[in-house]
């Protein structure tokens, strides 16, 4: 994003306002960007630790969306079924810990609209390549649906659909773009949701994916 100066010069923060979607949901522009270069280091070694893979689907499916995790549990899929791991899989370790960037970020994100005391124990990362898309869904894999989901946007823009409490409800179109984070929970904790076939492009912070963090309490 291009910064702007003030009458004097100075540089002024991006663009920074709450756009609320729907009782309990609201989106954050830009709320990320603040410590975009922290996050962006974090990310690596993450994935440096864990990285990317396509998960299979109960149904045999692979999904094309690649996936992996920070934090004391990690969201997985296989032929067994949908479930939160304190394991990865791949290595047979713990996942990587959750990074404090992290951390204050969701934690941050969710006070601002109105989840005080939201302490996530997992991180999914989402990486998104051209063409990819995210099918409708609700997010219900998790013990105490009471609190939220916090969803942070990197890179490359996407199309995100909020939905209702029906899968054939119909959904809103909501633009993400780099460092804008969405929040979801109470009354609209269970609203279905997904991700439109990314378009191809190119961002300066990531090159032609988008990453998604979205953190959750799970256990
Ligand atoms: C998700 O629903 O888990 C991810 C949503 C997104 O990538 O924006
Ligand atoms: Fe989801």
């Amino acid at each position: 994003m291009m910064d702007m100066a003030d009458l004097f010069g100075h540089v002024v923060s991006p663009v920074r306002r709450d756009e609320p979607l729907c009782d309990g949901a609201v989106v954050l522009r830009g709320f990320a960007l603040a410590d975009e270069v922290a996050l962006l280091q974090a990310l690596n070694t993450v994935v440096a630790q864990a990285p990317f893979r396509h998960l299979i689907t109960p149904g045999g499916f692979r999904m094309s969306v690649g996936m992996t995790n920070t934090g004391p549990l990690g969201w997985v899929s296989d032929r067994r079924g949908y479930r939160y791991d304190p394991v990865d899989p791949l290595s047979g370790n713990p996942w990587p810990g959750l990074p404090d960037t992290f951390l204050q970020l969701a934690t941050g994100a969710a006070a601002r609209a109105g989840y005080v005391g939201f302490m996530p124990d997992a991180c999914l990362i989402n990486r998104y390549e051209p063409g990819t898309r995210l099918s409708l869904h609700q997010d219900r894999d998790e013990l105490d649906l009471a609190q939220p989901i916090v969803s942070v946007s990197l890179g490359m823009p996407a199309v995100f659909l909020f939905g209702g409490m029906l899968r054939t409800d119909a959904q809103v179109r909501v633009p993400l773009a780099h460092g804008d984070v969405v929040v979801w929970g109470g009354p609209a904790r269970l609203r279905y949701h997904g991700v439109m076939p990314l378009k191809p492009g190119y961002h300066e912070a990531l090159g032609g994916v988008r990453i998604n963090l979205t953190f959750r309490k799970a256990g």
